[in-house]
């Protein structure tokens, strides 16, 4: 059931996080590599199939760029064509982000239901970041895609809480459809926060639900437990390990 899929020359495939809006490869090899990973989750059931827009995907692209404040970030561009398709094409009815600091990770998911990219109608998108002053960032940062008919064609709730995820988590009475995971815990905690944080919402996951953790290259050994866990076919009924970055994205499906 665990697969692990990668970009050839995925190591070399190296940002600088203070100058994230920079192209790295040309863009036919940035499509190509996405369209790979996609495929990819195809071939394993995860997605339906691998088409998106990529003309609203420029829009969205334009429109963090232009608008954002962001004063670095690990979200490589391939990450955010990848997060944004997996969005596109999944059309999660509610997405929740947990961990999303200037808001960065978070549009890169709710880009394709909010602001210039929207593709589809979603219900609610939910950002959580537990450090006041960055939540106030990204919600400033959100806000910058609102027009007078709300965030783009539809009225979707969208809420940047400055919260813990996990209390947050353990309450919700709604279904998940995409839960995207990306906090860091305290010093000897760190990226083992994943499976508390999974677990805490674990209730409002159903059959179909995909849940997406950032870092599951580069954190790897902190996720060891969390990577057991969604690989458990007892658990989930697919999960694929998607190293398009030296980053990577753990994909997987309730
Ligand atoms: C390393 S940052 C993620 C950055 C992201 N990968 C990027 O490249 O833009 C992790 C964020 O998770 C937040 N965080 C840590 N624990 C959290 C919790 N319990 N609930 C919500 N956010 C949390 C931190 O404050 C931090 O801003």
């Amino acid at each position: 059931m665990p697969y692990r899929f990668e970009v050839d020359g995925w190591k070399q495939y190296v940002m600088n996080w203070y100058d994230p809006h920079r192209q790295l490869e040309a863009p036919e090899d940035e499509i190509a590599a996405i369209g790979q990973a996609l495929e990819a989750l195809v071939a394993h059931g995860v997605l339906p199939h691998s088409g998106y827009d990529m003309a609203l995907f420029d829009a969205h692209r334009a429109a963090v760029r232009e608008r954002f404040d962001i004063p670095w970030t690990a979200i490589t561009p391939r990450m955010q064509r990848l997060l944004y398709a997996i969005n596109a094409i999944a059309q999660p009815r509610v997405m929740v982000a947990v961990g999303v600091f200037c808001g960065n990770t978070f549009i890169s998911n709710a880009g394709a239901a909010i602001g210039p990219g929207a593709c589809y109608e979603a219900e609610r998108v939910v950002g959580l970041e537990l450090r006041t002053e960055e939540a106030d960032r990204a919600r400033s940062n959100v806000a910058t895609l609102e027009c007078p008919e709300g965030y783009g064609h539809n009225r979707v709730d969208v809420e940047i809480l400055g919260e813990d995820g996990m209390p947050w988590l353990r309450a919700i009475a709604q279904p998940i459809d995409l839960l995207y995971l990306d906090p860091d815990g305290p010093r000897g905690v760190g990226k083992s926060i994943y499976l508390h944080m999974l677990e805490a919402g674990w209730h409002a996951l159903h059959p179909g639900s995909l849940v997406l953790a950032h870092n599951s290259v580069n954190s790897a050994h902190q996720l060891s437990d969390y990577l057991s866990y969604v690989r458990d076919s007892a658990r989930f009924s697919q999960s694929v390990n998607v190293v398009v970055d030296d980053q990577g994205l753990e994909v997987s499906l309730v």
